[in-house]
């Protein structure tokens, strides 16, 4: 299963397995891990599941589409190149080692 390691704005680290086919969000969302709130549920309609992803995988993980483009744009402090919606990144065992850290706040 692969492992994400998601880290808190405080610098507190949660190194999980989530399983192939969840998104990022949920791999969060189900092992209680603050910073990610997601109040949407999911439907690319809110933008507090926010995360930035570490530089090395900016190029890794699949493109944007539009809708989590224009959404981005209501997320706290957005960065052009590594935020990201969790809840757009469905799981492959290619995410395996992904690092995302939560900003500062949601919106
Ligand atoms: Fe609402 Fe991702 S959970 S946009």
């Amino acid at each position: 299963m692969p492992k994400i390691k998601y880290i808190e704005y405080s610098g507190q680290e949660h190194e999980i397995d989530v399983a192939v086919g969840l998104t990022v969000m949920e791999g969060a969302r189900d092992n209680a891990i603050p910073g990610i709130e997601a109040d949407c549920g999911g439907a690319c309609a809110c933008s507090t599941c926010h995360v930035y992803v570490d530089e090395a995988w900016v190029d890794r993980l699949p493109a944007k589409d539009d809708m989590e483009i224009d959404m981005l744009d209501f997320a706290h402090e957005p960065d052009p190149q590594k935020s990201r919606l969790t809840c757009q990144l469905k799981v492959t065992e290619a995410f395996d080692g992904l690092i995302v850290r939560m900003p500062e706040r949601q919106i």
